[in-house]
């Protein structure tokens, strides 16, 4: 079951120079629809019928590349190799997604310690945001919640990913933790390219892209954010401005006895 908010004052914002529009949802605890199913179905298929043929042309790539000497031939096996790191990243990427649902059904909810997920997060994405000219800062925090370690790092890691994805030169990513009564907000902020109001609530359907000129991204970060966040009962907004950037929440209830503390293998 998922409740929709949208438009501009559904959700209070309480940085009014970000709020063009804002959209939210939340679901009841253990929510999954035929779409969940489907996703996690082609997902499955795709990393294990894809992986094979990828090694079989990466091999050969290697062979061609200790025999061919001519440039002509050089240049068309450089094209080679990156298209297949292309497709090697993003093979990783599908089974990535294939590990969070196939996690989301074998763990519960427990005490979860955000601290130690967003130290694993910031060092994952200091060289791809510095390379980008990008500022990434995680603020440290010890807030607990109720959640699964596995899928609320998947949750955060899709989140900073896009953040820097669309995010241009010389811009900023920001990652914290707020404390609102029984609830933690994670909240991941960028002052990118933004997302129109009218896209708001199709970007996390699955394969929906805005801009569908990027050759390199899927659509499948933000339907795997909304379906891991379903399942584990957190709420997830979106508030935006385009040529501004985007504020994603994530909604956790904290952890009521943190004795029994999940963290991240
Ligand atoms: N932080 C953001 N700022 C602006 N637009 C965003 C942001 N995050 C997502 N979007 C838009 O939402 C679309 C869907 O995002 P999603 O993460 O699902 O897929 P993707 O990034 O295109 O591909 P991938 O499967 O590699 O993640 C993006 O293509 C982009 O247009
Ligand atoms: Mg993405």
């Amino acid at each position: 079951m998922e409740t929709i908010s949208s438009a501009a004052g559904a959700l209070a914002e309480p940085h009014p120079a970000l709020t063009v529009s804002a959209i939210g949802f939340t679901h009841r605890h253990g929510a999954r629809d035929r779409d969940n199913d489907l996703c996690a179905a082609l997902l499955a298929i795709a990393g294990h019928d894809l992986r094979q043929p990828l090694q079989v042309i990466m091999g050969a790539h290697d062979i061609l590349a200790k025999t061919l000497n001519g440039s002509a031939e050089q240049i068309q096996l450089a094209r080679l190799d990156g298209a297949a790191s292309k497709l090697s990243d993003k093979l990783d990427q599908l089974i990535e997604a294939l590990r969070l649902f196939e996690a989301s059904s074998e763990n519960g909810q427990e005490a979860v310690q955000l601290g130690p997920i967003f130290r694993i997060s910031e060092a994952e994405f200091a060289e791809p945001a510095r390379l980008k000219g990008i500022t990434l800062r995680v603020i440290p925090t010890h807030a607990v919640v109720s959640s699964n370690p596995v899928l609320l790092h998947g949750i955060l890691r899709n989140l900073i990913r896009n953040a820097i994805d669309y995010t241009p030169r010389g811009g900023g990513v920001l990652v914290a933790a707020r404390r609102r009564g029984a609830a933690v907000h994670l909240e991941v902020r960028d002052s990118g390219v933004g997302v129109p109001a009218a896209e708001l609530a199709h970007v996390f359907r699955p394969f929906y892209r805005v801009d569908t000129t990027r050759v390199d991204s899927f659509g499948l970060g933000l339907f795997i954010v909304k379906r891991a966040a379903a399942f584990l009962g957190h709420a997830v907004e979106l508030y935006s401005a385009v040529g501004r950037g985007s504020r994603f929440v994530v909604v956790a209830e904290t952890a009521p006895n943190p004795n029994r503390i999940g963290d991240l293998k």
